[in-house]
């Protein structure tokens, strides 16, 4: 596919600028882009390679001539439209939970299972959690030289992982703090400026959150090691952006460093 043309929905976003600027600094050789979002910034513009671009309203009918869809919009959008982009040709690389599970979509990290690209029967790649993603590329190279067994893992989770809302939540604490203000948390059940929150997502029946099981589903679903044992521990931190995550693995056989 030379110069494909690429989509972005949710290209407003917190994880939509990233995906714009990542494109712009790789020089990602593209036809057309579209930058799709809500309603609420339909006519909105955003600057790609010194070029305005005017943001155009998401709807069932904005992909007849998109070769890749990037969405980023939350699940609910992604499963309402991402089979009407598949269908209208375009491969959808989804970057929400919505289809992770799914039999029939690869979830894909490109680092450690880039073939599992190719058979996407529904035209939809997805794409990881992030703590996943992240935890994962440390244990592939160890997986392979010894034998990956289970894992205990606790994250520590910026707020850029719940949107921009999350930013803006945690600046808006920290000033209503710093002048002495009440404030309501909307975004988190509790306070996150000056405080730790060891809750990410909603709690299951287990006892663990949605998030930390996402570890447990993912982690074996990419790694094709269905029996992988996996305790995690996820916690919101008080930082703008980049998660952290400890690990300590076992191993089928002895590490070592030299291997
Ligand atoms: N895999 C990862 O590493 C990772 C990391 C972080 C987030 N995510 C996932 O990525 C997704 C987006 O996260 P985010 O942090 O960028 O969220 P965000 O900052 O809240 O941005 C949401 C985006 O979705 C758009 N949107 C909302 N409702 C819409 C609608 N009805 N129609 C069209 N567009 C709509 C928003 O447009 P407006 O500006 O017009 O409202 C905005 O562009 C989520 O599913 C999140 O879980 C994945």
């Amino acid at each position: 596919m030379n110069h494909p043309n690429v989509a972005i929905v949710g290209a407003t976003g917190a994880v939509g600028v990233e995906m714009l600027l990542c494109l712009e600094q790789r020089n990602f050789p593209l036809g057309k882009l579209k930058l799709l979002a809500s309603a609420r910034s339909a006519g909105k513009t955003m600057t790609f390679r010194g070029e305005e671009i005017v943001v155009e309203e998401l709807t069932h009918d904005s992909f007849g001539d998109v070769d890749i869809a990037l969405f980023s919009a939350g699940g609910g959008i992604s499963l309402e439209y991402g089979p009407s982009a598949a269908k209208a040709g375009a491969v959808v690389i989804d970057n929400s939970s919505a289809f992770r599970m799914d039999a029939d979509v690869p979830l894909v990290v490109p680092e450690i299972n880039p073939e599992a690209a190719k058979n996407r029967p529904r035209n939809i790649i997805a794409n990881p959690n992030c703590t996943t993603i992240i935890s994962l590329m440390a244990l592939k190279p160890l997986h392979e030289a010894f034998g990956l067994r289970s894992i205990i893992a606790s994250t520590y989770q910026a707020v850029s992982g719940s949107g921009a809302q999350g930013i803006v939540e945690l600046e808006e604490q920290m000033k209503a703090i710093a002048n002495d203000q009440p404030f309501t948390p909307k975004i988190y059940p509790r306070q996150i400026a000056f405080n730790v929150i060891p809750q990410v997502d909603s709690f299951t029946d287990n006892g663990y959150t949605k998030e930390e099981l996402k570890m447990l589903n993912e982690g074996r679903k990419i790694m094709d090691l269905p029996d992988l044992r996996v305790s995690c521990t996820c916690v919101r931190v008080p930082v703008y952006r980049s998660h952290s995550v400890s690990i300590t693995a076992q191993f089928e056989r002895p590490v070592d460093v030299e291997a």
